[in-house]
């Protein structure tokens, strides 16, 4: 039997497991804190029950802050982004991205600045960092806010600091996909104060999942840490598939974050930096055997950086032979995606002409990427079968 390696996936130990289910009794939560504190360097932190949610706390606070209605994300990232954004009342605006670093373009930010702008929100796409420093120069100059979105980034670092603290405030995801998962979950970072405040009060008028809601979060914690091992990932692979997310969200609950996941929190960042690591160098190993392949980009890695990839991003100039490497790295037993077929602006209706393609660069993107997963249960003999079969139908 084939054994199947899944696209994303964090190993949850037993031990972590069992530091959850005892931390169901303890103070898990306020530890948890600490953890992130250390590792961010940051003087706040909240949790939420996802990355989206902390988000829509973030916007809802720095609303009360300043009377702005405008928030500047790329075209191309999470389409579930838009949902927190009008739910807190404020408009979406839209910047392209680059096709050199796969992230937000600069100019394209500078572009979309006017007198009704709140904050920009740079995303570290994949785990590749922003340049937050043009990020902060161009906010500064403006006079604006900045949020900073590490959801898929955990771990990454520019100039030896995690990503998700340059901005004004920073947030990361737990969810499945991401760098290290507790099934789901967000958490806030920042240094300031007064916002601090805001965000403490919403994140405390946010209910609490009931009993049988935190059992079922830990019963399918407890799944997913097993689902993601190939063997059960390929003996319940028909049953899997299924609990898949297929459909386009249209809204998003917000409740808070379990004791028992920051136990496994806790637990996991105890080995945080063995499961980074292996992120880092699966992504590297592809860096390296497919930087001279003719008919492919990868990001431009900017100096000074340590990018923990969540995936491995590689952009085809031909969507044809994309589509051909997916079907036969998939059928090699390895999953890549090609993650959101389309950008925001045609996934939702923001009132944008699409005759007229005014994030071309988004649009192309998203026709031609494929993303290889670099999670710890893959290895570089697991890499060098997709290599090889990129490389062979490239020609080189
Ligand atoms: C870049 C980015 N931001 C935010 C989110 C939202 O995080 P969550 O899934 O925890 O709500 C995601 C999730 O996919 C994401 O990829």
């Amino acid at each position: 039997m084939k054994l199947l390696t899944p696209s994303a996936g964090t190993p949850v130990s037993f031990l972590a497991i069992l530091k959850g289910a005892t931390s169901s009794f303890s103070q898990s939560i306020s530890t948890f804190e600490s953890v992130i504190k250390a590792h961010t360097n940051k003087k706040y932190c909240y949790f939420t029950n996802s990355g989206t949610t902390a988000f829509y706390v973030i916007l809802k606070a720095l609303k009360t802050i300043l009377k702005k209605t405008e928030v500047i994300l790329p075209a191309y990232t999470a389409p579930s982004l838009i949902l927190p954004i009008r739910k807190a009342g404020l408009k979406p605006v839209l910047c392209d991205i680059s096709l050199k670093t796969f992230n937000m373009d600069i100019q394209s930010i500078e572009r979309c600045i006017n007198k009704n702008t709140l904050c920009i929100v740079p995303v570290h796409m994949f785990g590749l960092p922003m340049n937050m420093k043009d990020v902060m120069r161009t906010a500064q100059q403006h006079s604006l806010y900045v949020i900073e979105d590490a959801a898929s980034s955990l771990g990454t670092t520019i100039h030896n600091r995690p990503t998700g603290v340059f901005g004004d405030v920073g947030f990361y995801s737990f969810n499945r996909g991401k760098n290290l998962s507790t099934l789901s979950g967000g958490c806030i970072v920042t240094d300031w104060e007064e916002m601090a405040e805001v965000i403490k009060a919403e994140c405390a008028s946010l209910p609490a999942p009931g009993f049988v809601s935190k059992l079922k979060i830990a019963a399918k914690l407890i799944a997913l840490a097993l689902a993601v091992r190939p063997l059960f990932y390929t003996v319940f692979y028909d049953i899997i598939s299924k609990l898949k997310y297929t459909t386009l969200h249209t809204d998003f609950d917000s409740f808070t974050y379990t004791k028992f996941q920051a136990g496994v929190g806790c637990a996991l960042f105890e080995q945080a930096s063995k499961i980074l690591n292996k992120r880092y160098d699966h992504g590297m190993f592809l860096f390296d055997m497919l930087a001279q392949t003719k008919g492919i980009r990868l990001p431009e890695l900017l100096p000074q950086t340590v990018p923990v990839f969540n995936q491995f991003p590689v952009l085809f100039d031909d969507e044809n032979i994309k589509e051909i490497c997916f079907e036969k790295i998939n059928s090699s037993g390895i999953e890549s995606t090609k993650l959101y077929p389309d950008p925001i602006h045609r996934v939702y209706d923001l009132g944008y002409d699409l005759e007229n393609d005014p994030y071309p660069n988004a649009t192309y993107f998203s026709r031609r990427l494929l993303l290889i997963p670099t999670h710890p249960m893959m290895n570089i003999e697991k890499l060098s079968v997709i290599v090889k079969i990129i490389r062979a139908r490239l020609g080189t």
